[in-house]
């Protein structure tokens, strides 16, 4: 399984929920891959936004490492899973891979916590409180999504 979180700068949201989502694949020990990516190019090359690094690590990971990156149509090939944080991301990914490849693999990451809602995870960087709850959103909604897929895998 391979999944990839995108959001508009890669540099808040995408980047915490691939540093949440790579800590509790890694604790769960299951055979998958992360990555984000955003839909702009406003930051590429630059490390995760100081008050994400900050949240994520009060709570045990370091997402310093990572860089921004823009969102591309290989993406679309390469993962499996495309997990964005609001509708203009949404529509944003679907433009970049063809308007006709709505479906499948193009989802929002709240879905997995509140089905169909299509609920978004609030863009925290214009403010300085919205951190936290960030994470905690994305820390439940990861949890969610690796239940439903090891509950989809004991089906198969
Ligand atoms: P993100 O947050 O999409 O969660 O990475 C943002 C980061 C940068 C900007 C907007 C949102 N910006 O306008 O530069």
């Amino acid at each position: 399984m391979k999944i990839l979180f995108v959001c508009l700068g890669n540099i808040c949201r995408s980047p915490m929920a691939e540093g949440i989502m790579r800590k509790k694949i890694r604790e769960r020990d299951l055979d998958w891959e992360v990555d984000s990516a955003g839909t702009s190019s406003w930051h590429t090359g630059e490390a995760p936004d100081k008050r994400a690094q900050l949240v994520v690590k009060k709570h045990g990971t370091d997402i310093s490492m990572q860089r921004s990156r823009m969102f591309d149509f290989g993406d679309s090939v390469e993962f499996d899973k495309i997990l964005v944080m609001d509708e203009s991301n949404f529509s944003s990914v679907l433009e970049t891979i063809g308007l006709d490849n709505e479906g499948d693999n193009v989802e929002y990451i709240m879905d997995y916590l509140y089905p169909g809602e299509k609920m978004p995870v609030p863009d925290p960087y214009f403010g300085n409180d919205g951190f936290e709850e960030v994470y905690q959103m994305l820390d439940q909604a990861c949890d969610a999504f690796i239940e439903h897929q090891l509950l989809k895998k004991e089906v198969e």
